[in-house]
C-alpha cells in the first residue's frame, strides 16, 4: 500500500494576515487544527483575543499580533514576538486585504493607493521579511498569498481591486522561482465569492442574490470550502506545488458567461 500523502501541519508556524475576521479566521482554526502553531495578526485586537481564547481551548499554540500590514516598519518587531514565542513562521498566509469597488471614473487616489498598499505592497513586505528570516534559519517554508478570480478577470468597479490582486499573483510567480533554491513554495489562492464582513451588505441585497445565482454553482463558496486548497498548498502534501494560482471558485473563473 502506498502512503496516503498528509496535509497536517504539526510542527509548522502559521502567520496570518487579516485573521480577524471572515477567510483568515476560518484557515486559522484549520490550520491550529491540522496541528500548527498560529500567530494571528490583524488591526481589531479584540477579534484576535477571541479566537485566541477559542484556540487555546482546543489545546493550540496561538500568539496575537496586532498590526496594521500597512506600518512596514513595525513588521520587524512583529516578526521577532512570533519567533520568540512560537519559532520561525514558516507558513505565511498573505490574506489581509480591502476592497472598495467603484468605478474607474470615481476611484480616488486615496482608494487606489490604500487598494495597492494593503493588498499588494503589505504582502510584498511581510514576504520579505519572512523570507529573510526562513533563509537565515535555513528553513523551508511556504507563502500563501490570497488573491481573487478578479486577479484573473475583470468586472465593473473593481479595476483597482483587480490591479492589485493580479500584481499579487505576479510577485507569487517571481517568487516561486526566486526562492526555489531556499526550499520556499510560493503560491496564491484564487477565491470566487465568499460571504465575509467585505461583502456581506451586498450579497444580502436582492441585487446580490441575483448576482450569486448567475455564477456556475449558483451560490457563494462556503469558507470551509477554502480549506482544503489551503491546506494543499501549506503541507508536505503540496511539495511540488510552487508559482501556481488556485482558483478556489466552484468555476467561476472559467465561466464565458
Ligand atoms: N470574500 C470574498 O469573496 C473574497 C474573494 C476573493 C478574495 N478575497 C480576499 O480574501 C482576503 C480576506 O477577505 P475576507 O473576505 O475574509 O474579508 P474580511 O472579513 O473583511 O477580512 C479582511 C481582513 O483583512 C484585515 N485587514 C484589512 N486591512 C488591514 C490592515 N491595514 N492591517 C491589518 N489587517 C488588515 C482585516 O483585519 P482588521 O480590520 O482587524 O485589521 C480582516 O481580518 C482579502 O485579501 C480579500 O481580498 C475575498
Amino acid at each position: 500500500m502506498m502512503n496516503t500523502p498528509s496535509f497536517r501541519l504539526d510542527g509548522k508556524v502559521a502567520m496570518i494576515t487579516g485573521a480577524s475576521s471572515g477567510i483568515g479566521a476560518r484557515l486559522a482554526q484549520s490550520f491550529a487544527t491540522a496541528g500548527a502553531a498560529v500567530a494571528l495578526v490583524a488591526r481589531r485586537r479584540d477579534r484576535l483575543e477571541a479566537l485566541e481564547q477559542e484556540l487555546l481551548a482546543s489545546g493550540a499554540q496561538v500568539v496575537v499580533v496586532e498590526l496594521d500590514i500597512n506600518d512596514h516598519a513595525a513588521l520587524p518587531a512583529a516578526f521577532a514576538s512570533i519567533e520568540a514565542r512560537l519559532g520561525v513562521a514558516d507558513v505565511v498566509i498573505n490574506n489581509a486585504g480591502i476592497a472598495a469597488p467603484a468605478t474607474f471614473l470615481k476611484t480616488t487616489a486615496d482608494v487606489l493607493h490604500d487598494t495597492m498598499s494593503t493588498n499588494f505592497e503589505s504582502a510584498w513586505h511581510v514576504t520579505q521579511e519572512a523570507a529573510r528570516r526562513l533563509v537565515a534559519a535555513r528553513k523551508p517554508g511556504s507563502i500563501i498569498n490570497v488573491a481573487s478570480v478578479l486577479a484573473l478577470g475583470a468586472g465593473p468597479g473593481y479595476a483597482a481591486y483587480s490591479a492589485s490582486k493580479a500584481a499579487l499573483v505576479s510577485m507569487t510567480r517571481s517568487l516561486a522561482l526566486e526562492f526555489v533554491r531556499y526550499r520556499i513554495r510560493v503560491n496564491a489562492l484564487a477565491p470566487g465569492w465568499f460571504v465575509t464582513e467585505m461583502n456581506r451588505d451586498y450579497f444580502a441585497t436582492a441585487a446580490g442574490e441575483e448576482y450569486l445565482k448567475k455564477i456556475p454553482p449558483g451560490r457563494a463558496g462556503q469558507l470551509d470550502e477554502l480549506v482544503g486548497p489551503a491546506l494543499l498548498l501549506a503541507s508536505d502534501a503540496g511539495s511540488y506545488v510552487n508559482g501556481v494560482t488556485l482558483p478556489v471558485d466552484g468555476g467561476h473563473s472559467v465561466a464565458l458567461v
